[in-house]
């Protein structure tokens, strides 16, 4: 193998194409990372650095004055262990990319997160989940570099601080490590998950209720067309809101006053509630202040209609966490991370 380039560096860098969500943002320094090499030449830490893979997690709300590093390295490995057969994805990779050629060589589990746009590196960060499954459940280790050490580690499930759309890679060591590879246990047995109502209503519709994995991918990739949009052809960053979990008690009473409020029990008692609901009972689906706006067809999602501008989406972010708080009385947090100053 040639030894690779070194890593290209580019000053004072537009970073409005780098995020799903385009909008207008600069960084004082951009590095492109595409093979693993490169990262010995990567000077320490900047006080302000930043990792960024497919931009779909990450809103530029201003100038990052640091040095954003772009994780462009590629390749995917396959092992077999027994019953289940590793999967191991360079950090750049697409995401649905990878699920697509799992489909296609037979390994099974993460069928249901397909179309989740963003590289393999960002779905540790937020721990990725769609129609009944997270991606910690077939998540075996990853490889990364600590940026605070300059060593290499291996990082377990257990290591990484995983929970409901979130990791330590988002919370307590945001910035800390840059993934290089992540490894998942996946099976040559099918056992669909289907639980999800809307993928069951689904399946149910085009006769499918016992699917194959073909028709399982396909019925999620239906149901993400019809209410996600597709980031090519309008901005957004998929979900903009968490949907918020609260004790089993608020949420009964809450439930009590709105008993149409859809919710999912979650493993420890607690009740995740649908924020997309809350937010087009509040009569914000479709609108937009400025040229940012929420989504027609899905009330959780936030769209650029073209130009909106960081202040466009900060009033319309908190023109609906306040309708929400004061009739709801919860007040909704962002998923995507917003960067800038
Ligand atoms: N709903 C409304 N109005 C809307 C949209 C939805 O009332 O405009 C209702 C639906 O009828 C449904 C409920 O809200 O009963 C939930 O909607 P949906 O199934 O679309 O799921 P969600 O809670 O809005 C979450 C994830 C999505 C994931 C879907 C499917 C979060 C923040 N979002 O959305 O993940 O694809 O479930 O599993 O947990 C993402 O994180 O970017 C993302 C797209």
């Amino acid at each position: 193998m040639p030894a690779p380039r070194e890593a290209e560096v580019v000053r004072d860098a537009d970073l409005s194409r780098l995020s799903t969500f385009r909008l207008p943002a600069r960084a004082a320094e951009l590095v492109v990372i595409e093979h693993p090499d490169q990262l010995a030449g990567l000077a320490p830490p900047a006080s302000d650095e930043l990792v960024l893979g497919g931009g779909s997690n990450t809103v530029f709300i201003g100038d990052f004055p640091g040095r954003v590093v772009l994780d462009r390295m590629r390749g995917l490995r396959f092992e077999e262990t027994g019953d289940t057969v590793r999967v191991s994805a360079a950090a750049g990779e697409n995401w649905h990319r990878l699920v697509r050629e799992c489909l296609r060589r037979g390994l099974h589990g993460i069928e249901n997160l397909a179309m989740i746009p963003g590289s393999v590196g960002a779905a540790p960060m937020q721990n990725i989940g769609a129609y009944g499954i997270e991606l910690a459940e077939c998540f075996e280790f990853l490889q990364a570099l600590d940026r605070r050490s300059g060593e290499m580690v291996r990082l377990e499930r257990e290591d990484c601080g995983f929970g409901y759309r979130d990791s330590r890679f988002k919370s307590a060591d945001r910035g800390r490590f840059l993934i290089t590879e992540v490894s998942l246990g996946l099976s040559r047995n099918f056992r669909p998950q289907t639980g999800y109502a809307s993928l069951s209503e689904e399946l149910a519709r085009v006769g499918a209720v016992d699917p194959t994995p073909r028709q399982l991918t396909a019925a999620i990739m239906r149901l993400r067309r019809h209410r996600l949009p597709d980031p090519g052809r309008l901005a957004n960053s998929g979900s903009f809101f968490k949907n918020p979990v609260l004790a089993a008690s608020d949420a009964e009473a809450l439930l009590a006053e709105y008993p149409a409020l859809p919710h999912w029990p979650m493993p420890d008692g607690r009740a995740k509630l649908a924020a997309a609901w809350m937010i087009e009972r509040l009569g914000w689906k479709g609108r937009s202040l400025g040229d940012a706006g929420v989504y027609r067809n899905h009330a959780l999602v936030l769209v650029n209609h073209g130009r909106a501008t960081a202040a466009d989406l900060l009033r319309l972010i908190e023109a609906i966490t306040d309708s929400v708080e004061r009739h709801f009385g919860i007040r909704l947090e962002p998923e995507p991370m917003l960067v800038g100053r």
